[in-house]
């Protein structure tokens, strides 16, 4: 049998995994990041979380054939840069390059949310469709399209920056560059800041159920006071999931999709989301067009990028040999 590493690198934590060519995970790793570690702490982890998989005595090391990397932000597939990723705070880093170097193994650098959209193509719940999207809701709002069954991946591999659609174009300013992005309104971090907000200003509406007794204000906590009846805490997920489907509406009139799949941290603590993404694309879609589209949560939870990254990996080397 052979072995992929995957490893998932996004705005809160690593997670690398050693994959079999089935997508299981043998075993994995996980390390804390945040912009504010700096982009050397960072990449120091991605190389410990590396070596941490490929010595599980399970395996023998020299099964391991290659590393995927699946990581947020813009990137170049040639030379496996990360040329701009916002939530890490990063610009032109040859990640592919310090991990080739260090380990002797070919490297394959792709965008986060494309890899799970593989995975959940491969694996999950867009198994057996040949034209499915997948979105992830998490520090940021990312997509990954699988269009007459393959990977939609453009010139760099960058095709699918669905987070950073404008909606309004007089909007704040977002860290791209660019104004009224999509995930400044939907993303895990526009949650957080919406209750922030709120809290700051002494907003009454807020239960002291949303807290806790914590100090901290994570999307994860206000998921879970949601699913505990908070009036408040809804209403913040309502709203993202209402702009997530002004976003989808765009996909399926672009890309008609049979099935688009939601995940990431935020989708995974707040299934209320879902339910406003289906009704604002049941509203808003060209009639037709929405009748026939799926709207799905994910089936491979946090994951999907790790065994995504691996899955593509393992699809490349299956192409080669049947050419060979
Ligand atoms: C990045 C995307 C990424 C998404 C989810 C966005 O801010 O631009 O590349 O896929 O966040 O991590
Ligand atoms: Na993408
Ligand atoms: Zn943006």
């Amino acid at each position: 049998d052979e072995y992929a590493i995957g490893l998932d690198l996004g705005g809160t934590k690593i997670l690398a995994g050693l994959v079999n060519s089935e997508g299981q995970m043998i075993s994995q790793a996980q390390l804390p990041t945040t912009s504010e570690d700096g982009e050397k702490a960072v990449i120091e982890r991605v190389l410990a979380a590396i070596e941490s998989v490929m010595s599980d005595k399970k395996v023998n090391r020299r099964r391991v054939r290659g590393v995927g990397i699946a990581s947020a932000g813009v990137i170049d597939s040639k030379t496996n840069e990360i040329i701009f990723a916002s939530n890490l705070g990063w610009s032109n880093v040859p990640i592919g390059k310090l991990i080739e170097d260090k380990f002797n193994l070919p490297v394959r650098l792709m965008n986060d949310a494309n890899a799970s959209a593989v995975a959940e193509w491969m694996w999950g719940a867009g198994k057996g469709t040949a034209n499915m999207i997948y979105v992830t809701v998490s520090t940021g709002v990312g997509a990954g399209i699988i269009s007459d069954g393959r990977l939609l991946s453009g010139i760099d591999g960058s095709a699918g920056e669905f987070g950073h659609i404008s909606i309004d174009w007089n909007g704040p300013l977002c860290l791209c560059g660019n104004r009224g992005c999509l995930e400044i309104y939907s993303s895990g971090t526009a949650i957080e800041n919406a209750a922030r907000t709120a809290l700051a200003n002494g907003d009454t509406a807020i239960s002291a159920s949303l807290l806790h007794g914590s100090k901290e204000l994570t999307a994860k906590q206000i998921g879970e006071a949601a699913l505990r009846g908070d009036r408040f805490s809804i209403d913040i997920l309502k709203r993202a999931g209402f702009y997530l489907g002004v976003g989808a509406t765009s996909l399926i009139h672009l890309f008609n999709p049979e099935v688009i799949v939601f995940g990431g941290g935020v989708m995974n603590t707040a299934p209320i989301i879902l339910q406003e993404i289906e009704k604002s694309v049941r509203e808003r879609c060209i009639p037709g067009m929405a009748s026939q589209v799926r709207i799905e949560l994910n089936r491979l939870g946090v994951e999907s990028g790790v065994v995504g990254a691996a899955g593509l990996l393992f699809s490349e080397w299956e192409h080669e040999r049947k050419l060979q």
